[in-house]
């Protein structure tokens, strides 16, 4: 099975997540970045990568998943909010659905990934208190804890997630 890992990153944490995706699927080969377009054709799989913008992908990671068709496809990504969240979940959903139905989705990963200063300053200076989106005590905490990710767990675990993918698609 030829496959290719794909990845859009902002301020680095994706792309740390598709090393290990790229270390798990391909032999090591580097993962691709979105912004060279990469030809996909001669792939039966291709895995993309993204970081959460609003609780969907990015927009240069939207716009590849836009064409690519007649694929297995799997998604990794990056967030702010806790993996096992419904805003994570949600998040998925919404990455998956943005595929072309000649599309297979063979495999998702979702992680935290560290939020950056800039963000959080933004977000405090946008919201003010009693917005959904307004910096509160448990949206602190949080975002201090994405700070340490991704973490040497998160990418083993990412290594290992897409090992059991290969083998399975493989088997
Ligand atoms: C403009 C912007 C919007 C974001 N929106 C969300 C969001 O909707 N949900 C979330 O959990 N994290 C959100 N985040 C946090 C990022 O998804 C997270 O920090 C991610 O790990 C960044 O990945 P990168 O380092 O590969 O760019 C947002 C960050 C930015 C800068």
């Amino acid at each position: 099975m030829k496959s290719i890992v794909v990845v859009s990153s902002l301020t680095g944490n994706t792309l740390k997540l598709a090393s290990a995706v790229a270390y798990a699927l391909n032999n090591n080969v580097e993962a691709v970045k979105v912004e060279e377009k990469p030809d996909v054709s001669d792939y039966d799989l291709v895995a993309v990568g993204c970081w959460i913008n609003r609780g969907t992908a990015d927009d240069k990671a939207q716009e590849f998943i836009k064409t690519i068709k007649g694929k297995k496809v799997a998604i990794f990504a990056t967030l702010g909010a806790y993996p096992d969240s419904d805003h994570a979940k949600k998040s998925l959903e919404n990455i998956a659905a943005l595929f072309d139905s000649s599309n297979e989705v063979v495999g998702q990963y979702i992680c935290q990934g560290s939020v950056s200063y800039k963000m959080v300053e933004m977000m405090t200076k946008m919201f003010p208190a009693g917005h959904p989106h307004a910096m509160t005590e448990e949206r602190k905490a949080r975002i201090q804890e994405s700070y340490s990710h991704p973490d040497n767990q998160d990418l083993l675990k990412a290594r290992e997630y897409f090992t059991e993918l290969k083998n399975r698609l493989e088997g």
